[in-house]
């Protein structure tokens, strides 16, 4: 499986810096890793078209689980796919704090973004409270059996887990890389129980998120069951998203 990076933009740039960047990194992808950046929605159209020219993919940061229909404000699966959208981020820790969304409800986002051809990158991890009180583990066990509940997978689907403590992200510091080993393991673990059957084993990809750079992105991939990177900050600038995927 290619080692996948993926850059989540959040609500970071302007559509124009959007269209610049997305100019300076079209021909990133190098055979064996698989890029991946996620615009904003309004931004998603015109970066497509300058990802076009070479093959870095584009993803979203979220959709809604509805396939059409009164939902003022929501974007649809469908027409993300569309777009030309491949990855669709599910349950950012950022959406889980801001907007409440739930375990149940991305259960239903994973649905809809496999039902339209895409690839869900679901986001698990703990907050800080949770990993000083000791329910860590617990919560990525109960974040993936609420996520993937009833959930039935197509061979050949492939799924992305994307190990992101909470308190990490857009701290500047990530953790050690024996710590998200340690969570990988888990959710590999986790993930075996809901999907038993081999084939589909094949299909799952765990990757880290939370602060990554080009000085720690390699420490995080040579970890046996990672397999690649969630970067946020750290992809808004063009050389230094350049640099990770050079050393990933
Ligand atoms: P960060 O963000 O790299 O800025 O910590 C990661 C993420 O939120 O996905």
């Amino acid at each position: 499986m290619d080692t996948l990076i993926v850059g989540n933009w959040k609500m970071k740039l302007s559509i124009k810096e959007s269209v610049a960047l997305a100019d300076q990194i079209t021909h990133l992808a190098e055979p064996g890793k698989r890029v991946v950046v996620c615009p904003s929605f309004v931004s998603m159209y015109p970066v497509h078209q300058k990802l076009l020219a070479g093959s870095v993919l584009l993803g979203a940061q979220d959709c809604f689980w509805q396939e059409q229909g009164a939902f003022t404000g929501e974007i649809s699966a469908a027409s993300l796919a569309e777009l030309g959208c491949r990855y669709v981020i599910v349950g950012h820790s950022e959406r889980r704090q801001f907007l409440k969304e739930t375990n149940f409800m991305f259960n239903k986002k994973i649905q809809a973004v496999i039902a339209a051809g895409m690839v869900p990158v679901l986001c698990v991890g703990e907050t800080l409270e949770q990993r000083q009180s000791g329910a860590a583990d617990h919560i990525i066990i109960q974040q993936l059996q609420e996520a993937f509940e009833g959930i039935e997978l197509a061979a050949r689907q492939h799924l992305v887990i994307a190990y992101e403590p909470v308190w990490v992200i857009g701290s500047g510091r990530s953790i050690d890389p024996s710590e998200a080993a340690h969570a990988a393991q888990l959710i590999w673990q986790t993930m075996i129980d809901i999907f038993p059957l081999s084939e589909q084993r094949e299909m799952i990809q765990i990757i880290y998120g939370g602060s990554v750079d080009a000085t720690d992105v390699r420490s995080f991939i040579a970890l046996p069951e990672i397999s690649g990177v969630l970067v946020g900050g750290a992809s808004l600038d063009a050389s230094h998203f350049t640099r990770i995927v050079q050393k990933a």
